[in-house]
């Protein structure tokens, strides 16, 4: 008994080193036959660039993120550059980014050989030190002391999210300058939004930018037609005890802006910078919590309705309106990571498509997985319960919505709700 067991235990022991060994082997060498494999290339030394490509007139959007690491993150380091492997190599937008002197080299490589122009920026080692937030670091400190979350957020964080409108503005007259070109629009983008691997490249598209945009500014008031608009997604409208909400009770704790992408025209971002600073140091000063961008982009949203385009994901008229009940998806994973819904709905017909194809082909995969698995249970009645027009399902498009249209609805704050005053102006900071 006790031989056979000393003789087996080595013989499992190499057993497990071989399928290791093997395993490691195989994965090594799918990495090299397989050269558009850029999920690890973080791993590997900065390779030299591929000639980079000229702007062409159709290149009109630039794409401007940051990326500061932070000292308590909810991610992982390796769980960033996996996402931001999925954003900066196959975009092929221009990209302005921020981020440090130490982690310039490893976001260069994560560009791998796309020729498409990416610009880091490495004058600020922190957040903190741009001059929206330049001499806050104490008074940040204070205002953590002030948030019901402040076990999961801190300082940094606060100055990650609060950089944003700066980045913005910035990366957009640098590029400009740099390329020596203008461009019709810019977006943030948080740097970690795709975390999933995807279709998009050209992204966002210009035609669809364009046709958003056309289509919010139509929805408009008359009068307000000079305004430039901005862009942004909601999650969720507030719910009706923001009716009442004015000015003086400060940023709106809930979950109705998204925060990980705006953007517009270089004058429309101008004045988001302008209006977003204007109210971040005017609670600050007021003594009222500042620390969460998505909040006080609430507040904004309900002071500017007008000002702003928006998608939103879960809208009921698009889930019910349509014919044969025909319905998204959400839940079956047919629309992908639904927080980030926004990245499908700004691509072009084809690569939204493709992107659809995706989605479908691997729900439908994991269907055969489920319907094997009752099979060998001999549930043959649960098969039956597999929705008919299953195929017919899948991602929708919603409307394109006007904030204040959608803020004026029924089941929100209703048509009589009156737009809240408006004291503090924007003001260059
Ligand atoms: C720009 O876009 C138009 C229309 O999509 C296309 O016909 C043209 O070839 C493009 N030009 C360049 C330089 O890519
Ligand atoms: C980096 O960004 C800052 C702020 O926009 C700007 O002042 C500086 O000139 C930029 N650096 C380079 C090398 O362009
Ligand atoms: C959906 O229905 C609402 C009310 O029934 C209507 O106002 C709206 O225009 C419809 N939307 C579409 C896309 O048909």
């Amino acid at each position: 008994m006790l031989r056979r067991l000393h003789i087996r235990v080595p013989s499992t022991l190499c057993l497990g080193c071989s399928l290791l060994v093997f395993i490691i082997i195989t994965y090594v060498s799918y990495n090299v036959a397989n050269p558009f494999s850029t999920a690890f290339s973080w791993l590997t030394s900065p390779t030299t660039h591929s000639q980079q490509y000229q702007l062409s007139q159709n290149d009109t959007i630039l794409l401007v993120s940051a990326f500061f690491p932070l000292s308590h993150s909810k991610h992982s380091m390796g769980q960033y550059k996996a996402w931001l492997t999925n954003f900066l190599g196959p975009i092929r937008t221009p990209i302005y980014m921020y981020t440090t002197p130490e982690l310039a080299p490893v976001i260069q490589s994560l560009r791998g050989s796309n020729p498409y122009p990416l610009t880091i920026n490495t004058t600020f080692t922190s957040p903190l030190e741009i001059p929206p937030l330049d001499g806050m670091r104490d008074m940040y400190q204070e205002m953590w002391g002030w948030d019901r979350e402040r076990d999961r957020h801190g300082p940094d964080l606060y100055a990650v999210w609060n950089g944003k409108p700066y980045f913005l503005d910035e990366g957009l007259k640098n590029a400009i300058r740099e390329h020596g070109r203008e461009y019709e629009h810019a977006f943030w983008i948080d740097g970690g939004s795709f975390r999933d691997a995807h279709t998009y490249v050209h992204w966002p598209d210009r035609e669809r930018v364009q046709e958003v945009l056309d289509t919010v500014k139509s929805a408009r008031a008359p009068g307000s037609e000079g305004e430039e608009m901005l862009l942004l997604p909601i999650w969720f409208p507030p719910g009706g005890n923001f009716r009442e909400w004015s000015e003086d009770m400060g940023p709106a704790d809930t979950e109705f802006s998204e925060g990980s992408f705006i953007g517009g025209t270089a004058a429309s971002i101008r004045w988001w910078r302008e209006i977003y600073y204007s109210y971040h140091n005017e609670y600050l000063s007021r003594g009222i919590f500042v620390g969460k961008d998505q909040t006080l982009i609430n507040a904004i949203l309900f002071l500017y309705p007008e000002r702003f385009g928006t998608v939103w994901v879960h809208d009921p008229r698009t889930l019910t309106n349509s014919t044969t009940e025909i319905q998204m998806d959400l839940d079956g994973g047919r629309c992908g990571n639904t927080w980030y819904y926004f990245e499908w709905w700004l691509a072009s017909q084809s690569e939204r498509e493709a992107m659809k194809r995706s989605w479908d082909s691997s729900v439908a995969g994991g269907q055969r997985w489920w319907k094997a698995f009752w099979l060998l249970l001999g549930r043959t009645e649960v098969l039956k319960q597999i929705d008919p027009q299953y195929n017919q399902k899948g991602c929708l498009m919603t409307d394109a919505l006007l904030m204040e249209s959608i803020l004026r609805r029924d089941d929100v704050f209703g048509s009589q709700w009156q737009i809240p005053t408006r004291t503090v102006p924007p003001q260059p900071i």
